[in-house]
């Protein structure tokens, strides 16, 4: 593993990559590492002969009243976190952490926030230049987004996704799990109940997707979480989903406590 600071050093060590005929996949993240990003760097792995992956906290994303300030910043702990799964020698390949780059269903609830990400993804894009970037399903909004903005800008990246990682309880691993108490912590997996329970009616046939949004909602106020939305979209693109639609995804975004927590499950319909 290797650490470089700055977009020169990325740039030669990349093209010195590609010129070589390597295969570059791309991890994007905002640090605090857990088992969630250590997925989609084992994923990448698996896609490319060589792995970048970025820590950067980027404050586009963030609204005025958000938690940007508090987001946790652990660089140490993730540089130790990769170095030790990712020792120098081994394999040969590296591992590569950026930052300080130019200090630089939600998006309703958070206005700006995924232009912040397109334009933060897009820009490290630019400086990786990589075939292949990994990004979790977790965030499917996001997920949905990048494969969009590469689309309409005509990257030559590859977007794949990566499945959630949960706690065994079921609570989808994030780096703002951390703003919960003991006792909001003890009350999250009702998100993953939630969600499942939506999951598992429209795949027993309920088509009245109103009905399992309002008893979604329901249920995570009853967990006393205040709900931004619980919502069930067509999987392809987010749009509202009619009787014959089967390729479902429900999606929720609560507030609990100090954090803002969001989940989805994808739902089929047979
Ligand atoms: P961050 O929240 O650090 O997440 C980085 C990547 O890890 C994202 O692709 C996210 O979907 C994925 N991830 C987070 N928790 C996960 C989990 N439990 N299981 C699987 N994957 C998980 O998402 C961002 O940063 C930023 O918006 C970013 C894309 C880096 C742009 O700033």
């Amino acid at each position: 593993m290797e650490t470089l600071t700055t977009v020169d050093a990325v740039r030669s060590q990349v093209l010195q990559w590609r010129s070589a005929g390597l295969r570059v996949a791309f991890v994007p993240t905002m640090g605090n590492l857990h088992a969630g990003h250590m997925s989609l760097l084992a994923a990448a792995r698996y896609r490319g002969d060589r792995v970048v992956a970025s820590i950067f906290v980027n404050p586009l994303q963030f609204g005025p009243s958000e938690d940007y300030t508090a987001y946790p910043r652990t660089l140490l702990e993730d540089q130790q976190l990769l170095q030790e799964a990712y020792p120098q020698g081994g394999d040969q390949r590296t591992l590569i952490v950026v930052r300080g780059l130019s200090d630089i269903l939600c998006g309703r609830f958070r206005p700006g926030h995924f232009d912040g990400v397109a334009t933060v993804v897009a820009k490290l894009f630019g400086i990786v230049v990589p075939d292949v970037a990994v990004f979790g399903e977790k965030d499917y909004q996001q997920l949905l987004v990048v494969r969009h903005m590469t689309l309409d800008l005509a990257l030559p990246v590859q977007i794949v996704g990566a499945p959630t990682v949960r706690a065994t309880d079921g609570l989808a691993l994030s780096s703002r799990n951390r703003f919960l108490s003991a006792e909001e912590r003890a009350r999250a997996p009702a998100i993953y109940q939630s969600l499942s329970r939506a999951a598992r009616a429209i795949y027993d046939g309920s088509t009245d997707h109103a009905a399992l949004e309002r008893e979604g909602s329901l249920m995570l106020q009853q967990a006393g979480m205040s709900v931004d939305y619980f919502s069930i979209r067509n999987a392809a693109d987010l749009s509202e989903p009619s009787a014959v639609s089967s390729d479902l995804v429900a999606l929720t975004a609560v507030r609990l406590g100090r954090a803002r927590l969001i989940d989805n499950l994808r739902a089929h319909r047979p």
